[in-house]
Order: structure tokens, then sequence, then C-alpha cells
């Protein structure tokens, strides 16, 4: 028999298709710990729980295999135990972040924040705006989300350049990325946040962007150097769209709250009404997987 800890109920019913010998925990890693904790294999925390720590770990001692529901694992890689498989769920929530990513670059460009802004006034006020057509799009990131923002502008008439980990046909490599920043009218980043890609946007990062370039970020907040990005927003010679910040939630007091040249969403790229949907149906199939003894995918750390 295979023991399933699940965030909460409603993902119970994903087990009506599991193959028979598979039971189920429900445990969002809070509260007194559900009896069979110590029987589960295989684990799905809630989405965006944030990871669990050695004593949520500590009491589930079969444990091999941690399915998450974000694509962003990287606080799980400490925590992990020795021998414990962590899996992510790249796939479920990019199409979704990538939309996000376009639609609050196109809404910067064509400045729908003042436009909603007038239609509240009441002011008819048209103006000339900038747009996405003969843009030149950089996007850190080549795979799921960066892939698709890439994809989407270019079919608004913009030009996109890709840089990603390791350089391919059609992807530049991270040492290209000094000289092609002046060359880039927006910056999307589309990594994940790892020691790598702490603060990679930082100040130096930032001043060789050109005057009145346009970044976004929908990975993770911290990719960003907070305190350098609201230096040039300040400044007004940078905008921003964010939908990850460092820290989230973002405190009530925070300076970026009134930031100029700044429009942002509380970290929404994946919560679409649908994503538990795509969500079920990975955790169901890698289950089967696991079960069967079969690979499993989207496999960040073994
Ligand atoms: N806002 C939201 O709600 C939301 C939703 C989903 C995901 N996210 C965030 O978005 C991130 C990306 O998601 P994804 O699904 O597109 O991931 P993905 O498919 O795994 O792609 C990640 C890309 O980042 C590149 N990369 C990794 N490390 C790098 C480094 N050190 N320097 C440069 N490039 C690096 C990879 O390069 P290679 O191709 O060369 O390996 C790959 O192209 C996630 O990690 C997550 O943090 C946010």
């Amino acid at each position: 028999v295979t023991t399933v800890c699940l965030p909460d109920d409603r993902w119970r019913q994903l087990l009506v298709e599991l193959p028979v010998g598979v039971t189920a925990v429900t445990w969002d890693g809070t509260g007194a710990a559900p009896d069979g904790l110590r029987d589960v294999e295989f684990l799905v925390p809630p989405y965006g729980s944030g990871a669990f720590d050695a004593t949520q770990l500590a009491g589930m001692p079969k444990l091999q295999v941690i399915q998450l529901l974000s694509a962003g694992a990287e606080p799980w890689l400490s925590v992990r135990p020795p021998g414990v498989t962590l899996c992510n769920a790249r796939g479920v929530h990019g199409a979704s972040t990538a939309e996000l990513a376009v639609a609050g670059m196109s809404s910067v460009l064509r400045e729908l924040p003042a436009m909603y802004a007038a239609q509240r006034e009441g002011r008819w006020a048209p103006r000339d705006t900038d747009a996405l057509v003969e843009k030149r799009v950089l996007v850190l990131g080549a795979g799921d989300i960066g892939s698709r923002i890439a994809t989407a502008v270019v079919a608004f008439g913009a030009q996109a350049t890709t840089v990603a980990r390791t350089a391919r046909d059609g992807v530049h490599s991270m040492t290209e990325l000094p000289a092609l920043l002046p060359e880039h009218d927006v910056v999307a980043v589309a990594v994940p946040h790892t020691d790598e890609t702490h603060h990679l946007v930082d100040a130096a990062f930032l001043a060789a962007l050109p005057d009145g370039a346009l970044v976004v970020n929908v990975a993770r907040g911290a990719i960003v150097d907070t305190a350098a990005l609201l230096a040039e927003l300040t400044a007004g010679r940078l905008h921003a769209f964010l939908d990850v910040t460092d820290p989230e939630p973002l405190p009530p007091d925070h300076p970026l709250w009134d930031a100029p040249n700044l429009l942002l969403t509380p970290h929404v790229g994946g919560g679409t009404r649908e994503w538990q949907r795509r969500g079920h149906q990975l955790v169901r199939d890698q289950l089967v997987r696991h079960v069967r003894g079969d690979a499993l995918q989207n496999v960040v750390a073994r």
C-alpha cells in the first residue's frame, strides 16, 4: 500500500482514478499530524505553502517523493531528506504566468493604469503611447514561461532575444548578458530563484538598460535587488511590472506600494481558477508512475 499525503480533502477526489492500493491522508503542514502520516511515501504540499521544516518532514520517515504544485522548488532543496526525490509542477502554471507577463508588459507600454484612472474620473483623454510593436524584448529563461513570452511578444511585432543557462540554437548564454542589456527596451525575468540568480537584476544590471526600459519579473522576487529597482523607478529612469516581490506578501508600509512607474500584482501568475485540474492530472500521473516503479517526471533533485 502506498500512502500519499494530500494538502486537503478536495485533493482526495483525484484518488478515484488511482490504482487500488493507494491510500491518502490530508495535511497542510499545520496543526496536529494526522493518523497515518508515518506511512506517507509520497507528499504533495499545499500550493504556495513554502518548504516544510525538518520537524514536519521527520514525521514521514518512509517518504520517497515530494511532488510540489509550484514550478519553483528552491526552498525545498535544502530541507529535502537524503534519498527523497523532489519534483516540481513545471507546465502547470506556465501558460498563465507567461500570459500575465505579456499582459503586464503591454499594460505598462499602452499606459492602461493611467487610462483606467482617467476612466474612473470620467475623462476622455486620448494620447499616443508605447506598444510592443518594434520593441526589443530580452527574455531571461528559455523554459516553459520564457519560451511562451518570447513567442507571444513576437506575435505583437516585437523582437525577442532569449538568454538561459545553456547556450543553444536561438538561446544566448549568460556571459552575453552584459552586452545584450543596453540593446533592449524590455527585460522579462523567467528563471528560477537559485544562488546563481539571487539579485541577478542588481544596480549594475539595471544601469546597463537604456533610459525608459521596462523590467518585468514573474519569476521570484529575490532575483531582483528591490532597493536597486526602487532607486531607478524613483529616479523615473525605468518602469517595472512585478508579479513577485521580495518580501512576499509585501508589508503594508513597503516603499514599493508607492513607487512611481510600477505596476504590481500579488503573485497571481499561476493562480487561475482552473490550474488545480492540471495539478490533479500531474499528481495522478506521478502517483501512477510511482506505484508502477516508472521514472517520475519533473525531477528537480533525487
Ligand atoms: N508568478 C508565478 O505565479 C509563477 C508561476 C510559475 C513559475 N514561476 C517562476 O518562474 C520560474 C521559471 O518557470 P518555468 O516553468 O519557465 O521553468 P523552466 O521551464 O524550468 O525554465 C527555467 C529556465 O531558466 C533557465 N535558468 C535556470 N537557471 C539559470 C541561471 N542560473 N541562469 C540563467 N538561466 C537559468 C533555464 O535555462 P536552461 O534552459 O539553459 O536550463 C530555463 O531556460 C520558476 O522557477 C518559478 O520560480 C512563477
